[in-house]
């Protein structure tokens, strides 16, 4: 396990590069807590906007809804989602994928004691993490870190945990969180295998913050005819993933609005992608997409109208 700040450093060099790697902190170091930043395709970043979650604070108080917004927030849903496809391996027919994506885990009133409580009930073959681990976007993590160690240990499924990076998220986390057995995919690839038989399951680094995001190098070594599953923290990318011939897109970031209004109409989307793949299940061409609401909360540990979830993905070989 690596300790030190040197360490952590030498591990993700040679694991992604010196010129990922040098991006990615000068990004951190310059940009992290901005409002404004050309490094992402979104320029503008209202998670930094600290006077707009203080306004947003004193009007859930003023309106006597923030008591009811914060129990909202571990109101925590389980989704069922299937994923329909003529080309998913036979094996994989029934296989299940549990998402979890946004958790924030620094950021729960109650510390993540509920999540790792549902998660525990539940049976799923597989897990994965779509970024957004950390409740603010700059300062400590190390809090975050041990909180998540935590939730891994709650996590239990026969083919592992897999997981990309968010715009919340210091890719110095990476080393403690995979020291208790999850796999980051950062620009990246892995095959899942079963009977004989696998899908694979690609990452990228973030896009919306960072820029560091490389689908081309995450999908390389890939052929036509395998399934494959993009795991990308936000739904921007699901044009440039149709155009690459990727089948199925897991994604969060948006919270599907968190605070929103009632029928769960968002007030902000914090994405440039439309709003129907803001939330749930979503198509573009070929490409079937899922963004999850969120497993936390940012900015305010409070919901309304839009409870966080976790996601039970079932893949369906379709005609069978
Ligand atoms: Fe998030």
């Amino acid at each position: 396990m690596q300790n030190t700040q040197k360490d952590i450093l030498e591990f993700l060099n040679k694991r992604i590069g010196k010129s990922h790697l040098e991006k990615r902190l000068k990004m951190q170091r310059e940009h992290a807590a901005d409002v404004y930043n050309r490094g992402g395709i979104t320029k503008f970043h209202p998670e930094n906007l600290e006077p707009m979650m203080i306004a947003l604070d004193i009007l859930l108080k003023i309106t006597f809804l923030k008591k009811h917004a914060v129990k909202n927030s571990l109101d925590i849903r389980i989704e069922k989602n299937d994923i329909l496809s003529g080309r998913i391996p036979q094996k994989f027919h029934g296989f299940t994928i549990l998402q979890l994506s946004d958790i924030h885990i620094d950021g729960y009133v109650d510390g993540g004691e509920k999540l790792c409580e549902i998660i525990r009930r539940l049976s799923y073959d597989l897990c994965v993490i779509t970024g957004d681990f950390r409740y603010l976007t700059h300062g400590d993590y190390d809090r975050c870190v041990l909180l998540t160690k935590k939730l891994v240990r709650s996590i239990s499924c026969r083919h592992g945990v897999v997981a990309i990076l968010g715009n919340h998220d210091f890719i110095e986390i990476v080393p403690g969180i995979e020291s208790e057995g999850v796999t980051f995919l950062i620009n990246d690839n892995k095959r899942i295998s079963r009977e004989g038989q696998s899908i694979v399951l690609a990452g990228v680094d973030d896009s919306h913050m960072y820029g560091t995001d490389d689908l081309p190098k995450a999908l390389s070594g890939i052929s036509n005819h395998e399934f494959t599953i993009l795991l990308a923290h936000s739904p921007s990318i699901y044009r440039k993933a149709a155009s690459m011939k990727v089948d199925c897109c897991l994604s969060g970031h948006s919270h599907g609005g968190q605070v929103c209004l009632p029928g769960g109409i968002a007030l902000m989307t914090n994405t440039n992608a439309p709003r129907k793949y803001i939330a749930g299940p979503w198509t573009y061409h070929n490409l079937k997409g899922y963004t999850s609401r969120g497993t936390g909360s940012s900015g305010l540990p409070a919901r309304l109208f839009c409870p966080p979830e976790i996601t039970l993905h079932r893949l369906l070989l379709f005609p069978v």
